[in-house]
């Protein structure tokens, strides 16, 4: 099953706040509908985001006989969530096909889902090639963190599809998941989908996994990102730098995995990313079930920055690049923003964000 797909004239999405102890598709043909699924984690992971940009803007399209109503609606959906670049990416190439009409958004949309579908199984294959080269020798233990698996993206997910291909190949002795306080994506999601899988894993406490690492219980750090700066500074979700603190301590590979569409050459280094704060409510409480003192506010990162010297090699669906040895996101043939800015040349967009 996609985790997101277009069927019958609307979005379908798998409703990740359910898992895991449900599986309902939510069907979307509205865009307060779709912004309110995206903020609320209905639909989440980077690349899953882009495509769900993407559809959004199809659906807008389709909706509205007049192109200069479309901007101003894909503005919204645009900014629905700050921090995965994909979304923004997403959005602005479905844009980028508007002046061909609503089903040339459409068929941009969809060869977005086709592409992330494809980029899953080259990352996949060049992950585990590196894994293999850098643990050369028995069965690999995988620490990961949050949900980078096929919830994360259309088909088979980033940093948890590299995990998958490892078993696949016979290579994994373990998977490690950290269940991501506070939303609990590893622990709802990475096992469920680690279970379908049937490969072995164990689940940790977030604030574990450092003195996890300098115990040597895990060969490799394979996480992913929502937003790969110029220089190699990786956002991702909160509790990525400290196991990538740990794992330099302790020598561990510290590896990200994630399609080129989540590069961002644009943005320099990791202190131009907007982090998203979620505000109280769900960290004060668990699945609506209030932990905390009446009354405490919270402070509440999603994401966070590890710097490029601490990351061994950011895998893309093109190539590896080694930025803890200095190499950078510009080395790529190809990105994300080279899309973007050659849609904004082009000028074929005809709309501009304030
Ligand atoms: O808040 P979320 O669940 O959208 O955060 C997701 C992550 O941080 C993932 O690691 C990232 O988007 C990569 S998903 C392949």
């Amino acid at each position: 099953m996609r985790t997101i797909d277009w069927v019958d004239g609307a979005i379908e999405m798998i409703d990740q706040t359910l898992l895991p102890d449900e599986v309902r598709v939510l069907r979307v043909d509205d865009l307060d509908v779709l912004i309110d699924a995206i903020s609320r984690l209905v639909v989440r992971g980077a690349p899953a985001l882009g495509v769900a940009g993407a559809l959004g803007v199809a659906m807008i399209a389709r909706a509205h006989r007049d192109p200069s109503e479309v901007g101003p609606l894909a503005a919204r959906l645009r900014a629905a969530r700050p921090t995965a670049v994909n979304l923004a990416w997403g959005v602005d190439r479905a844009l980028a096909a508007l002046p061909h009409g609503a089903e040339a958004v459409l068929a941009e949309a969809l060869a977005i889902r086709d592409e992330d579908i494809a980029a899953c199984r080259e990352m996949g294959n060049l992950g585990a090639d590196l894994v293999r080269e850098l643990v050369p020798d028995g069965p690999i233990t995988v620490m990961t963190i949050c949900n980078t698996g096929g919830l994360a993206t259309v088909e088979r997910g980033t940093a948890l599809g590299v995990v998958q291909t490892l078993f696949e190949r016979g290579d994994l002795r373990e998977a490690l998941a950290a269940e991501t306080r506070p939303l609990l994506q590893g622990a709802r999601l990475t096992t469920w989908e680690l279970a379908q899988m049937g490969a072995p894993y164990r689940l940790f406490v977030d604030s574990a996994g450092p003195s996890m690492l300098t115990r040597g219980l895990a060969d490799v750090v394979l996480i992913g990102a929502d937003r790969i700066a110029a220089n190699g500074d990786t956002a991702n979700k909160i509790g990525s730098y400290s196991l990538a603190l740990g794992a330099r301590r302790a020598g561990v590979p510290f590896i990200v995995v994630a399609p080129e569409s989540t590069v961002d050459v644009a943005t320099a280094s990791g202190d131009e990313i907007e982090i998203e704060d979620r505000g109280t409510d769900e960290v004060v409480s668990v699945r609506g079930v209030r932990l905390a003192a009446e009354g405490t506010r919270a402070i509440n990162p999603a994401f966070d920055v590890t710097p490029h010297d601490l990351i061994t090699a950011v895998v893309t669906n093109r190539r590896v690049v080694r930025v803890g040895r200095g190499e950078t996101m510009h080395d790529l043939p190809h990105s994300a923003a080279d899309d973007t800015v050659a849609a904004a040349a082009a000028g074929s967009s005809g709309w501009k964000e304030n």
